[in-house]
């Protein structure tokens, strides 16, 4: 679902989590996108900017957030770039996810992928880039059950990892 008030808090939570797990990865998302939790209306506004492309520091492209909830609580999120970049077609592509890591292990992070894929059809999208750390085993298993097809593994000079690449076909979906 789309992020709204109610569910910021647990958000935050989420966020607090995976800092406390000792994980960047979210934090440093959020740094860059210049998007505070903290500030509420700043933050639900600075989310309408992205999607619609507006303000976007260089090397941003247009991006929609989407939460994912278990009963009240936000379990994971995922970000859909609407379009690549040089930089995105090595490593990022068009999707990431975040499960909180309390929750893991359960089926979020395929569910996530897959209620992803639909809106990323919607975009416009008809093949979609998933890349991922050759060594997060975890997150290939979520974008291989979501009909990923490996193209390759790459040296990412940004990021100083090896990184897979794949394809998912939304022309069906
Ligand atoms: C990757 C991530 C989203 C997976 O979320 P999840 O909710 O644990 O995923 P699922 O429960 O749907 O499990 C997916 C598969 O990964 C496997 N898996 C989960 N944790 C694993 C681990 N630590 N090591 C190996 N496999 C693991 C599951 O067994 C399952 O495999 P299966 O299909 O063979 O049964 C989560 O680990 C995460 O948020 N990681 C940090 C952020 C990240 O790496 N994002 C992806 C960037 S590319």
């Amino acid at each position: 679902m789309p992020p709204a008030e109610p569910w910021l808090g647990s958000f935050q939570e989420l966020v607090a989590e995976t800092g406390a797990a000792g994980e960047e990865f979210c934090s440093r998302l959020l740094r860059w996108l210049d998007l505070s939790p903290a500030d509420p209306p700043r933050f639900f506004a600075r989310l309408a900017e992205l999607a619609a492309g507006e303000r976007l520091a260089a090397g941003l492209v247009p991006t929609t957030f989407y939460w994912l909830l278990a009963g009240e609580q936000v379990v994971g999120y995922a970000s859909l770039r609407h379009k690549l970049t040089a930089k995105l077609r090595l490593e990022g592509g068009h999707i990431g996810y975040l499960v909180r890591p309390r929750a893991r292990g359960r089926g979020y992070g395929k569910r996530l992928l897959e209620l992803l894929l639909p809106a990323a059809r919607a975009a416009g999208i008809e093949r979609a880039l998933l890349t991922c750390n050759i060594s997060n085993v975890a997150s290939a298993r979520v974008i291989q059950a979501n009909g990923g097809v490996l193209q390759d593994e790459v040296y990412a000079p940004s990021s100083g990892r090896f990184v897979q690449r794949y394809w998912i076909d939304l022309r069906a979906a």
